[in-house]
């Protein structure tokens, strides 16, 4: 059997900060810190304890080149490498083994095939991996503190305009002109309470879909490979983000999950369910902010990442325009819903993992970033105040 490191890791020194009623009761300092090494392998998608030994170990084990269990069991002793192994920080190839890998060997062997597969930046893809959540639900962590009680625990916010330059040079510019854009730009906002009885046309679906996530056109940039024109920019012009929608009150569309297509401009189902469960994916999906769930519908944008890495491969600033390009495309979709007459939304509060699960996605090749959506407000609220 051959082994080497794992393609992607990190090792953090984590401190514990915890109160020593012992040291406090006797005068002493009231924390005790404890120190530890976590490995942060997207590869195995959940945080590894190591003991500062094996971090000795991995330090010493190049992630290319593979090399006999045997050697580095000589070098790093037999049960390093067997922990080293177990856990999946170090990979295994099966290669002369008459039955393979055991299971638990293959499974940490594919998902770190996945992982070199994509071209992902390390930092980046520890970002991605470390940065989701499961099973996230507002009382259980998320808080909505108001304006007010931030202020009372932080004190004032940094302020929201600054100065900057020398004093008195600044140029006084014209007023903007008013323009057709102007009138949708003036009337986008977040919308928090939509008409929970309202239906979401076919039509206007299907156009807020086209003109977000479609393509306005093709271009073959070389034998073999294209790209599409949309209504948002995108880095490399390689529109990298997928629109899965997921449907609770679109007009003869049945409540489930579907996959939008840029090119053939149709809804690919992939799970239907029942009215119910689509309200209670929604619930899931943006962490139980309810205002949100009460949409008609929302759209997951999930980057399909080997898109973006083909160009630009274990690139600094790849995962960074992958963000970008989700948040153009939901500003899109909001400035459409305006001018339909809807309230728009997005989010990055959600749960990736219970979304993967349920579009099917593997998180190492598509990076779900954000829930957006829109709906007719409900009546009273802030559009029709401000009409
Ligand atoms: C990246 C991003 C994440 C957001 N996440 C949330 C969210 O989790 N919950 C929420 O109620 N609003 C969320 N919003 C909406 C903002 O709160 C909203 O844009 C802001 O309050 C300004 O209001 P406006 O959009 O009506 O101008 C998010 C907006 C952005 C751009």
């Amino acid at each position: 059997m051959l082994a080497r490191r794992c393609a992607v890791l990190l090792i953090e020194p984590r401190e514990a900060l915890e109160l020593d009623w012992q040291a406090m009761l006797s005068g002493g300092g009231a924390l005790a810190a404890s120190l530890s090494w976590v490995a942060l392998a997207p590869h195995l998608d959940r945080e590894v304890p190591v003991a500062a030994e094996d971090v000795a170990a991995l330090g010493r084990v190049g992630q290319t080149v593979w090399q006999p269990v045997a050697t580095l069991e000589q070098q790093l002793g037999d049960a390093c490498v067997a922990r080293l192994l177990a856990c999946g920080l170090l990979v295994a190839d099966g290669g002369g083994l008459p039955d393979g890998l055991p299971d638990a060997l293959a499974h940490f062997r594919a998902r770190d095939d996945v992982l070199r597969a994509q071209h992902w930046r390390p930092l980046s893809a520890v970002a991605h991996m470390f940065s989701r959540w499961r099973g996230m639900r507002s009382e259980s962590g998320m808080q909505f503190p108001t304006f007010d009680e931030l202020v009372q625990v932080y004190g004032q916010p940094p302020e929201p305009a600054v100065t900057r330059g020398a004093q008195g040079c600044a140029i006084a510019l014209p007023q903007p002109e008013k323009s057709t854009l102007d009138g949708v730009l003036l009337r986008r906002y977040t919308g928090r309470n939509f008409d929970t009885k309202a239906q979401m046309p076919l039509a206007l679906a299907a156009r807020l879909l086209q003109r977000t996530f479609g393509a306005q056109g093709r271009r073959e940039m070389a034998p073999g490979a294209s790209v599409l024109k949309k209504t948002s920019p995108s880095a490399g012009g390689l529109h990298p983000c997928e629109a899965y929608v997921l449907a609770q009150r679109i007009d003869g569309v049945a409540p489930g999950l579907y996959h939008y297509h840029a090119v053939d401009h149709v809804l690919e189902p992939l799970h239907m369910m029942s009215g119910g469960a689509a309200r209670q994916l929604a619930l899931v999906a943006v962490a139980d902010q309810q205002w949100f769930a009460d949409a008609p519908w929302m759209v997951i944008v999930a980057a399909r990442v080997a898109r973006n890495f083909w160009k630009y491969r274990n690139h600094a600033k790849a995962h960074r325009a992958l963000l970008l390009d989700a948040g153009h495309l939901s500003q899109t979709l909001y400035l459409l819903a305006a001018e339909a007459g809807m309230a728009g939304f997005v989010t990055a509060a959600i749960n990736e993992g219970e979304l993967e699960q349920a579009l099917g996605l593997d998180p190492l090749a598509d990076m779900v970033v954000a829930v957006c959506g829109c709906g007719l407000p409900a009546p009273g609220d802030y559009v029709e105040l401000r009409q």
